[in-house]
């Protein structure tokens, strides 16, 4: 089981990874299962794919220890944590991926956007990030919004040192920033979609982002469709803008977007017109458009 990370780094067992492969298998399972005997699906099989995903679920759950109970993130790959604090984008990025289609589709069950460890761990990348590539410095300087986070470019992971060239010091992705806004969108479709209160457990460090008077020694409930609520996701809908509002700062003149852009000068840099990069942007629009009339 084990297998390299989506940044083809490092050969160990990953939480992004297991995530995907999970939900792989848990979509194509009913799927072979309603077409069993049309397609002549072998029953062997099929008791072995649902034994893998079993597998997989307790894997990701507890056994290959992704979540730190204490700091409440996940550690995307435990085995390198010597050297990395664990925080990674692939952990946003996987939750997202799995999470498209809300009341509309089978999503995976578990590690949701509104996930108390997954809304943590970005919070922790955004705080840390935006200490660590200079531009974010400039960004807070000129930010007049409610926190000083807003719209913070995002890299892969903290201790990456890859420019796109070469290993000098890593940089702000455009797919990484994106993933911020997507997940804010998502918030918003699924307490909006699912008619739900919106519950903060104590120490939740995201909603600092969000909420105006946040006290993060009690748990909160915030009704659905009080007047909060509807402000909640107005706030989130900022939150979420403004990481787009930094990618369009990035995107070279004529559209173009790299890989990643300069943590110094903000300029493009790494694999030109990454399809990634793209493809990111336009699922995040596409979130957004989902979301527009919902406010
Ligand atoms: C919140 O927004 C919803 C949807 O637009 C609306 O139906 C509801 O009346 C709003 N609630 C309040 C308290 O304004
Ligand atoms: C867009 O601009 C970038 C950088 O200025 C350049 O490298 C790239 O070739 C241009 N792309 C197109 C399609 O003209």
């Amino acid at each position: 089981m084990k297998n390299f990370d989506l940044w083809e780094e490092v050969y160990g067992f990953h939480f992004f990874t297991t995530v995907m492969q999970l939900y792989s298998i848990d979509r194509a399972i009913p799927v072979l299962e309603t077409n069993k005997y049309f397609w002549g699906v072998d029953e062997q099989f099929l008791n072995k794919l649902i034994k893998t995903r079993d597998t997989l679920l307790s894997f990701v759950r507890e056994k290959g220890g992704f979540i730190d109970h204490t700091r409440e993130i996940i550690k995307s790959c435990p085995q390198v944590l010597g050297e990395r604090s664990g925080l990674d984008i692939a952990t946003i990025l996987a939750s997202v991926y799995t999470h498209d289609e809300g009341n509309a589709g089978n999503d995976l069950e578990i590690f949701d956007v509104d996930d108390n460890n997954i809304l943590n761990t970005l919070y922790d990348l955004i705080e840390s990030m935006s200490e660590l590539y200079p531009i974010n410095k400039l960004k807070v300087e000129n930010n007049n919004k409610k926190t000083k986070f807003y719209g913070t470019a995002l890299g892969r992971y903290p201790e990456d040192v890859y420019d796109g060239i070469d290993v000098s010091e890593g940089n702000p992705w455009f797919l990484a920033t994106a993933a911020a806004s997507e997940l804010s969108f998502k918030l918003i479709k699924k307490y909006r979609e699912e008619s739900k209160d919106i519950v903060i457990l104590k120490g939740n460090r995201f909603w600092s982002l969000v909420l105006d008077q946040y006290d993060p020694r009690k748990d909160i409930t915030i009704t659905y469709n009080s007047h909060g609520f509807n402000e909640t996701l107005k706030s989130l809908m900022e939150l979420g803008d403004s990481f787009l509002d930094t990618i369009r700062s990035h995107v070279a003149n004529n559209g173009s977007m790299s890989e990643q852009f300069n943590k110094y000068t903000g300029f493009n840099q790494g694999a030109r017109d990454l399809t990634w990069s793209y493809g990111a942007f336009l699922n995040t629009i596409q979130a957004r458009n989902s979301i527009k009339n919902l406010l």
